[in-house]
Parts: C-alpha cells; structure tokens; sequence
C-alpha cells in the first residue's frame, strides 16, 4: 500500500502530517541520489530543491519540526500513525538502519544544510560516526538539524550505546554512584533487598565528593541528550535537592535525609511492567494507575526496609503530589506534603524536562525554569522555584550557549544580578576555547546590550570537557 504524497482529512484539508512525511520521504530520497550520482546531477538538483521548499513551506507554519520513528512508525510531533515500516518504505528502514530514530529541523535550515546533512546520512552507512553525532553536524555546518536516537525513560532496558552518551569525561565519583544506583535498581526489580548501609555509603559518596564538582553539576543541569532511565535520573535528582537544600540552609543531617530519599524517590517503579513503563503514547484508565501506584508502592517498600531514615517513605509517598494537595496519590483533601516532599518536587521535575523522553525533546535549562515558574503556586512550592531558578541559573555553569552573533561559548561565570547575561569563553566548530573570555553584560554607549544568549545548545559530552573551561573555578 502506498500513501499519496499528500494525504487528506474527511474534510479535504491536508492532513498535519503530509508536510513532515514529505520531508522524511525527501531525505531519504535525496540522500540516495547523492549516493548514486556525482556532484551537482540535476536529478539530485531537483529533489533537493523540492524537499528545501517543502521544509520552507513546513516551517511557515511551525518553528520546529519533529520526526521522531517509533517501533517502525513515524511520530510527527508527537502524534503517531503517519507513516509506518509497511507504508513507508525504504527511508524508515534505511534510518532505522543508522540508528537514526529522530530528526528535528529548526528554522533557519537552508538548501545547503539539506544538503550536507542528507551526505551525512548516506556517509554513515559506511563510515560509522566517530565522536559525537552532534559534532558531526556541527562539522558540516549543520546547525538546524539535530539527528538522535530515542530512547524511552524510566525503563530498566539497557539501551545500545549512543554516542552522545556521556562517557569520556565523566567525572569518576559521578560515574561510581551511577553505577551503584543502577546495581541497586537492578536487585530490587530482581526481588533483592535494599541494605540501609550501602545507602548511606551512596549518599556519603553524593554529598562530599560527587557535589564538589562543578563539571558533574554542569552535566546534571545542561540538556541531556542521551538515555536516562530511573537510577541515572535518581542520582541527578539526589544532585539537584542538595544544591537546593544547601541554597535554603538546611541542617546537615536533613540534608542526608533528603538525599536518601531522593535516590529512592522512584524504587517503586522498578515493580511496574516494563510494557506500560515503556508504552509509547497516552496510557489508559488501568495503565495509569498502575503507573501512579509507585509512590506508594515504594513508600511501601521502603519502610519495610530497616535502618532508613524515618521521612524517606514519606518523600517517596508525596513526591507526586501537589502543594495545594492535589496530584498523585490521593490522600485525602487539604493534605499538604512535607516541605521537603515539596522540595524533592521541584528537582524531580527539573531533571525530568530537561532528560530525554520517548516522546519529547529534552529542554533547555531556560525552558525548564520557565516551566518551573509555570508552575510554582499551584502545584510546585513558589519559594523553592525562586530560590532553585536562582541558584541554578538560566545558563548553568559549564553549559554550552549560542549568543545572538552566532557564536558558541561555554558558561564560566554567572553576572550577579543579571542571569541571562553571563560570562562565556567563545569555543570553534571542534569546541575548543578560541579566544579570550566575553562578558555578555557589558552594554554599549546608549544602554543596550551588545550580546545575548540565544539558547542553550545540548552540550557534545564526549568532545567537550567543560571540567577544562573550569579548572581554575572548582570549588
Ligand atoms: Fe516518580
């Protein structure tokens, strides 16, 4: 069965998808006549010019476009059924073959980014990607196209390596309590037992070596491309109520509690079905509540385990809910979780926007913030928002930005007062330092600014080591 180029509602209307499938449809076209025809054909002249009008024409009518392909079908922003292996043909299968799972395009892409990113595409058939996919495309000048694979979150699946995963530079008492979360996340789903003292050893590890560094910071807070499943998520969450709790000035030995319980805060996931954890899509009325029994499931869980500290099921049981007393579970109106349950939600939330899901893009730490502060008030505790956005920044540490003249730079210092106008040293195409340091603060003879950050830009871990820009700055 093949679908017509531009497949239509009842209505007669082109349907949301037609201009996304055309697009992907093009790619892989004009990725295979480059591949059979030399420099400049017309043939491939021609399919190029007609997939960079269907882009033009598709980001008239968005910003961004997202192809993402699913178990074999094609999700166009995040709706599913637009194309699958069987309607697709080749290119899904040729993507899919690359381990190329999702395509995004931004505005600004031009004829020749087309171009380029659709030899990339047939050169990674041969010659797999050394480095990062990201650098990748950065070395080919193409900057409005992100490829990725997806992967789905809170899963215990091990995915096959990216190669945006953080490997290289991870700092190594960061790496040592990654793996000791997911040993610890990998015996429970196994029907193991939790030992009080290997949590305490963990949390030792966290709050006086791991939070030291100013680099693993930097990675818990940038953009994470990679697949972040629940241990990895615990830890970084761990991370982010400590800074905060530090910035609110609690005592140390609630401090030790919170971490605990952050690092525990989603045990009760390791005993839902991995084919509801991973579904893709909305889940139904019993799916749901599956899912939203691991609060209570883990609170459970955990005060059958001896010699943890008495609020860490009771963080467990709340992390979901709101601050007015809704969310998840019930229990029970006007219910008000714990000041430090409210606190673990604010960070709970914090990493999960910013990591990887199936279904959506990771964003950016200034989106993220903005969603916090959307939310502060009604379902997250309004101070804590201020104080966490505060102490995190917009533009953390370490994180890589764009500036309005187009240049890339890493984050060293925060201006006091003015968070969106911080310190950079401006990096090249191969994300080494390539001059001196800008202050983005400063502002000309009339009062304005003379650069802005435009966004953050999802940091290529394996390439750049911010722990280099940051030597001179660890605490
Ligand atoms: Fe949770």
């Amino acid at each position: 069965m093949t679908l017509p180029a531009h497949p239509s509602t009842p209505f007669g209307d082109p349907a949301p998808s037609a201009g996304p499938v055309a697009i992907l449809r093009g790619i892989g076209t004009v990725r295979r006549l480059i591949g059979l025809y030399p420099h400049g054909h017309p043939l491939v002249e021609e399919r190029l010019r007609v997939l960079h009008e269907t882009v033009q024409a598709q980001l008239r009518r968005q910003s961004a476009v997202s192809i993402d392909i699913i178990q074999g079908e094609v999700t166009v922003d995040g709706a599913s059924g637009a194309l699958d292996l069987e309607t697709g043909g080749q290119v899904i299968e040729d993507l899919l073959a690359l381990g190329v799972q999702s395509i995004q395009l931004g505005e600004g892409v031009d004829h020749e980014e087309l171009r380029a990113l659709a030899q990339l595409l047939w050169d990674m058939q041969y010659h797999p990607v050394e480095g990062t996919v990201g650098a990748q495309l950065a070395v080919r000048g193409i900057r409005h196209v992100r490829l990725s694979r997806l992967v789905p979150l809170d899963t215990r699946q091990v995915v096959p390596e990216w190669p945006d995963a953080p490997s290289g530079v991870l700092d190594p008492d960061y790496a040592e309590s990654i793996m000791m979360s997911k040993a610890t996340f990998d015996e429970i789903a196994a029907g193991g037992e939790l030992r009080a003292s290997t949590v305490r050893d963990f949390v030792q590890l966290l709050m006086y070596k791991v939070s030291r560094s100013n680099a693993v910071l930097s990675q818990i807070l940038a953009v994470k491309n990679y697949d972040n499943q629940t241990w990895l998520h615990s830890v970084n969450v761990a991370m982010l109520s400590l800074l905060l709790g530090r910035q609110i000035g609690l005592r140390e030995e609630l401090l030790g509690a919170l971490v605990e319980a952050a690092l525990l805060h989603d045990i009760g996931k390791s005993h839902v079905p991995l084919d509801i954890l991973r579904k893709p899509g909305t889940l139904d009325d019993r799916e749901r509540r599956v899912v939203e029994g691991h609060p209570a499931q883990g609170a459970e869980f955990l005060l059958r385990t001896p010699g943890l500290h008495p609020l860490t099921p009771r963080l467990a049981l709340e992390h979901h809910r709101t601050v007015r007393g809704g969310g998840y579970p019930n229990l029970g109106d006007g219910v008000i979780p714990h000041p430090m349950s409210q606190l673990l939600s604010v960070a709970d939330i914090y990493e999960a926007v910013t990591g990887v899901r199936t279904y959506r893009k990771p964003a950016p730490p200034e989106q993220a913030c903005l969603l916090l502060a959307r939310l502060a008030g009604d379902t997250l505790n309004a101070a804590l928002v201020k104080t966490f956005v505060n102490a995190i920044t917009f533009f953390p540490l370490g994180s890589l930005v764009r500036t309005s003249d187009e240049r890339l730079g890493v984050v060293v210092r925060i201006t006091e007062g003015d968070l969106l106008h911080p310190v950079i040293v401006p990096v090249n195409d191969r994300f080494e330092r390539a001059g001196d340091e800008i202050d983005t603060s400063t502002r000309d003879g009339r009062g304005a600014y003379r650069l802005h950050i435009v966004e953050s830009v999802p940091p290529p871990v394996e390439t750049l080591d911010v722990g280099t820009f940051l030597a001179d700055r660890a605490a």
